[in-house]
């Protein structure tokens, strides 16, 4: 019921765009995506390229410094991203005063946040050797303390890291193992879970990303503004989505509810959810990491023996949407969140760390886009302006007088 244009013309040249839809905050040239055609490349590269060659840490490299490793560059970087995954004894503490059902996210951003008070001799944005140590401690100590979340959340003993594995390894040992008990990869669940971290690695002015950048925009270091963006993933509408589709298809199967009269009572609105897992805000086609996930979340399971009756209920509702007007018409179609939850549950994880795994995914992501934007002359702090609606001036009226 605005009429925004006689606003815009009363507030000067404004432009009000709510949820940015329309609005570039910055020039970019990490990730490309044609949200039409449904297309999404890495520096160049597509991400279904990227996913059958590439690896977790190869594509954490290209995402930073902008090429692919030669061999040499990719071991000196594996080796020094193993070198710092210890965290220190102290932070390790930090750990006991949450309660014990503290769900991880919070846990991992708190910290993250946490990491500017252990190194306080990396915190000058403008330092490119200081920027560069935050990187290797970030990207380290990120699966370590998710690792330690899980085991708090659990209530079992911590592991040390194991160095002599990859970071994806080592982060399934701390998670699944027990000190002083060998424990055993599986292939298909360390293949599996660095493909997913791959494929969430960046996705550029989404939500947690844009809040990294407006954090940092005012010059704060990079551990402050990399825990602001886990606390914005950790939304229902973002990252938190993961977590919320398993539930809605546990809800689903233990309530024995049609599917179709689910999907009917979410288009009439008769109901407050949503369809989580489906729609984007720039994908109006299938999200390829989503048609990348859903190829893999067959073998996966297959392999793991894991024969779960939700996923024949998610494909159902793929099925159904794909069929009707109200998805259709609105371009609805599954996103990265619909399958993950499944492989991630067959892998073992419980639904509370599914969005800490989305965080794990897109640490690089968040790393290169602070590093562009720190090192971008034409970044400035991030303050948008806003369209006034409110009172106008009127004078102040004693208690005594209301
Ligand atoms: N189920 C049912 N209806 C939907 C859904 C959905 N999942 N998503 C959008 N719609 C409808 C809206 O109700 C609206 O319909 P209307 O015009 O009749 O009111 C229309 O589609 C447009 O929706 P918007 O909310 O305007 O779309 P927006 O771009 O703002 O939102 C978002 C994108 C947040 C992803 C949305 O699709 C959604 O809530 N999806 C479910 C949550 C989810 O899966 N989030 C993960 C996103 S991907 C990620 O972060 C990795």
């Amino acid at each position: 019921g605005l009429d925004i244009s006689a606003l815009l013309k009363e507030t000067g040249d404004v432009t009000l765009d709510t949820g940015f839809v329309n609005t570039a905050s910055c020039s970019s040239a990490i990730t490309f995506i044609d949200g039409d055609k449904g297309i999404l490349r890495y520096r160049g590269y597509p991400i279904e390229q990227l996913a059958e060659h590439s690896n977790f840490l190869e594509t954490t490299y290209l995402l930073i410094y902008g090429k692919l490793p030669t061999a040499q560059e990719f071991a000196a970087f594996d080796a020094k991203v193993r070198r710092h995954t210890l965290l220190h004894e102290d932070l390790k503490l930090f750990f006991n005063g949450f309660p014990r059902d503290a769900h991880p996210m919070p846990v991992l951003s708190s910290a993250v946040s946490a990491l500017s008070t252990f190194y306080q001799d990396s915190l000058d944005p403008f330092d490119p050797d200081q920027v560069e140590i935050s990187t290797f401690r970030l990207l380290a100590k990120l699966p370590t303390i998710a690792a330690y979340a899980y085991k708090k959340s659990v209530g079992q003993p911590f592991l040390y890291p194991d160095n002599s594995l990859s970071v994806t390894e080592n982060f399934l040992r701390m998670t699944f193992g027990f000190p002083a008990e060998p424990y055993e990869l599986d292939p298909v669940v360390v293949k599996g879970l660095d493909l997913l971290l791959l494929l969430h690695a960046d996705h550029e002015q989404n939500c947690s990303t844009s809040t990294v950048r407006l954090v940092g925009s005012s010059q704060a270091n990079m551990f402050a503004s990399i825990s602001a963006g886990i606390n914005a993933l950790f939304g229902p509408l973002h990252g938190g989505a993961n977590q919320q589709v398993l539930e809605m298809l546990g809800a689903l199967h233990s309530s024995g509810e049609d599917p179709q009269a689910f999907m009917t009572k979410i288009k009439n609105k008769e109901t407050n959810q949503r369809l989580m897992g489906f729609g984007h805000r720039v994908y109006k086609n299938y999200d390829p990491r989503a048609s990348i996930i859903k190829a893999t979340a067959d073998e996966i399971l297959g392999k793991l023996g894991a024969d779960d009756p939700l996923l024949e209920i998610a494909k159902r509702l793929e099925e159904i949407a794909l069929a009707d007007d109200y998805f259709v018409e609105r371009r609805l179609y599954p996103n990265v969140d619909f399958y993950t939850g499944l492989i991630y549950k067959a892998m073992g994880f419980p639904t509370r760390m599914f969005t800490v795994l989305f965080a794990l995914g897109r640490l690089p992501g968040w790393i290169a886009q602070w590093r562009e934007m720190i090192n971008d002359p034409a970044t400035k702090i991030g303050r948008p302006r806003q369209v006034y609606i409110g009172e106008a001036a009127r004078d102040y009226i004693a208690m005594t007088d209301r």
